[in-house]
């Protein structure tokens, strides 16, 4: 069962040649979807030898073999971790109940408004990223890029074949608008925001990497708790692959902060326009850079109080982060979540009911990781003898006060409303 058949035309570990509908649907899907990574995939470095993993089976041991691929003769298939047995719900309204091998009627657009919003994040990032094939810094970072784009592109598939099993026609239409959206396309752009700026260079791609990548840890997390199995069990094996996109921005940025303090050290000095002379990054660009990185994931996040939140995790559409590891009743009602409001000119602290706090509940855990690595960040600064410290801006603020340089685009938007729990999908 885990393991991959790759004498299927599409590679997979769900006996798709077991169902011929679904096989043929996908079928014809793969050539729009090979058309689609031709025009929106890396620009001008497809024919580029690189060293990749590709997935062979789901097991810890033998989930990634690595070769050197042409990345057109990349395989992109449908990989699921292996079904748990009888699997229970273990939050809200169901629990307790059997997890369902099958769309309930009534959570059916919900689900699959979910299902969308993810999928479109995935081609979306291969957009924003297509240029930097071009500007590599070192075949090592060309590699990273590429991994990530090939596994975005496999993100992509494990929701499309979502959509073809569970969900009919809608799904297939569905699975087309996937590939019709365009980052930053001002008629037809992507479902979120974040989705839709541009990442013009490497330090923007570490950043994206860390943070924005890291927005889609914590929804997948919260994806692989879910009721629907399938869902579940696919948004588990995207996991392992999100784990390495996470660390090429990490060490991306770490390595940058490490020769920008090297020159620093070497001229003696914190000048700006004599260190960019030298060809390093100043770390107040460094900063603005989070700065802006920080705040569009966080803003992925949505509206701190939403009853759509409220909804997802009490039909069971979606956990908490590490739901399973928590000591509560995992029903939520009647328990109440603290959240920051403006009043006047001042931020007050306001309760209110947990149920309607899960979007800040997740963007909190996602604020705490993600300090995690500026703290390291910061200890490569430190150790380097410089009094300089990166920070996150404080999510209190709306996003034109955190980042000084917002943009108007994103500005016009009030803040949370393409998000992952409002957008229309
Ligand atoms: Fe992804
Ligand atoms: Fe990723």
């Amino acid at each position: 069962m885990s393991t991959i058949d790759y004498s299927d035309k599409i590679p997979n570990n769900v006996n798709l040649s077991e169902d011929r509908t679904l096989q043929r649907a996908l079928e014809q899907w793969q050539p729009n979807y090979l058309q689609w990574w031709g025009d929106m995939g890396p620009d001008g470095s497809q024919n580029f030898d690189v060293y990749l993993r590709t997935a062979v089976s789901v097991d810890p041991q033998g989930w990634a073999q690595f070769g050197h691929v042409k990345m057109p003769d990349y395989r992109w298939g449908i990989f699921l971790n292996a079904a748990e047995k009888e699997r229970k719900i273990h939050f809200g309204d169901h629990k307790g109940e059997d997890a369902w091998q099958d769309v309930p009627g009534e959570y059916r657009a919900n689900l699959r408004r979910i299902i969308v919003t993810q999928g479109d994040t995935e081609p979306a990032s291969v957009e924003q990223q297509r240029h930097l094939g071009l500007t590599c810094p070192s075949q090592y970072d060309l590699r990273n890029l590429f991994q990530v784009n090939v596994e975005e592109g496999r993100h992509l598939w494990a929701m499309v074949y979502l959509l073809h099993k569970y969900f009919g026609r809608d799904g297939r239409e569905e699975g087309e608008a996937l590939l019709e959206r365009r980052s930053g396309q001002q008629d037809n752009p992507r479902i979120l925001q974040a989705f839709n700026e541009p990442t013009p260079d490497w330090l923007s791609f570490f950043m994206f990497t860390y943070f924005t990548d890291r927005d889609g840890k914590f929804q997948l997390c919260a994806l692989a708790e879910s009721s629907f199995d399938p869902l579940a069990r696919t948004t588990k094996f995207m996991l392992t692959e999100e784990a390495h996109h996470m660390f090429v921005g990490e060490s991306g940025i770490s390595r940058v902060i490490q020769r920008t303090c090297q020159a620093m050290n070497e001229l003696k000095t914190d000048d700006v326009t004599k260190l960019r002379a030298a060809g390093v990054i100043d770390l107040p660009t460094l900063q603005r850079y989070l700065n802006f990185h920080f705040s569009v994931t966080i803003d992925l996040f949505g509206a701190d109080e939403s009853s759509n939140a409220a909804t997802f995790y009490s039909t069971g559409l979606k956990g908490r982060f590490e739901e399973g590891k928590r000591v509560d009743d995992h029903v939520l009602k009647g328990q109440t979540y603290k959240v920051l409001a403006v009043q006047g000119n001042q931020l007050i602290e306001r309760e209110v009911p947990m149920l309607n706090a899960l979007n800040e509940v997740l963007r909190d855990d996602y604020i705490k990781d993600s300090i995690g690595g500026v703290d390291r960040w910061n200890k490569v600064i430190e150790k380097a003898g410089i009094p300089f410290k990166l920070k996150t801006p404080s999510q209190g603020l709306p996003p034109q006060h955190r980042y000084p340089g917002w943009r108007q685009s994103v500005a016009r938007r009030p803040c949370g409303e393409r998000s992952r729990m409002e957008s229309s999908g």
